[in-house]
């Protein structure tokens, strides 16, 4: 079990309607009652943000109590305002309700070609707007079975947080995706994920020091579902979980939290 307070997020990535977004963030939001331990993020498709953080809004209000969902951006641009046609300022994730934004997926990395000087960019302009980034790193298949596991992410996470000083690293967390666990229904198992987040740590506490880095944050995400969760929660570096296809199921999402309350 992790000392510090379990963050778990739902990364949406481009599902839903406006409908289902709506449906999803309500049923979160007012099922969420039971799990005052974790911090609770979903992270819809940004087109939707302004109406999923109204939904979460009313949905607490309705029980009269604060809201317990906060609001995150899956990607942003490293400037503020300008002519950059299609991307979203991580000020204007905020101004939408944003205290989270996710960058360097996986999937942004293979797909829009992010390399970790982008996502050292966009993590500083994160920063800046006052967002608290999920910073996303992990190994491919290819690179766990050549032995480059660590190599691969120590790399990443140098390279992503280059120049910060730790009272930033201090501000972020960390999400250990391997890339081979995404989508695949093969999750890491509780030791190898252990080993890659204890070597984040220590990588965290040579930037930053012991202090700052026994503070953050370290997500695993990869196929979490409600039945492996529990295990996963149970290892002492494992602060809690991105999840992506169970994340788009209210009571599943939710029974993924409940099992890092503990
Ligand atoms: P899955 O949970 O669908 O494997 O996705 C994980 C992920 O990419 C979260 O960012």
């Amino acid at each position: 079990m992790s000392a510090r307070r379990p963050i778990v997020a739902g990364n949406w990535k481009m599902n839903g309607d406006r409908a289902a977004a709506r449906a999803l963030a309500t049923a979160v939001e007012k099922s969420s009652s039971g799990i005052a331990t974790v911090d609770l993020v979903i992270c819809p498709p940004a087109v939707h943000l302004t109406e999923v953080e109204g939904q979460l809004r009313e949905a607490a209000g309705t029980e009269g109590r604060p809201q317990r969902v906060a609001l995150g951006g899956q990607n942003a641009w490293d400037k503020p305002a300008g002519a950059f046609t299609g991307e979203v300022s991580p000020q204007m994730l905020a101004d939408s309700g944003c205290r989270y934004v996710i960058l360097g997926h996986s999937e942004r990395r293979t797909l829009c070609g992010e390399t970790d000087a982008v996502v050292n960019a966009k993590l500083k302009a994160a920063l800046a707007a006052g967002l608290t980034p999920i910073v996303c790193v992990g190994e491919t298949l290819t690179e766990r079975e050549a032995g480059r596991t660590d190599e691969v992410v120590s790399g990443q996470v140098r390279g992503s947080l280059a120049g910060l000083g730790a009272d930033d690293v201090g501000r972020l967390v960390i999400a250990y995706e391997p890339v081979w666990a995404i989508g695949t229904g093969r999750v890491a198992t509780p030791d190898q994920a252990q080993a890659v987040h204890a070597l984040i740590r220590g990588l965290l506490g040579s930037l930053a020091g012991a202090g700052t880095a026994a503070k953050v944050r370290i997500q695993y995400g990869g196929s979490v579902k409600p039945d492996n969760a529990a295990d996963l929660a149970a290892q002492p570096d494992i602060d809690g979980a991105l999840v992506g296809g169970a994340s788009l199921d209210a009571a599943g999402f939710l029974a993924i939290a409940r099992a890092f309350a503990g």
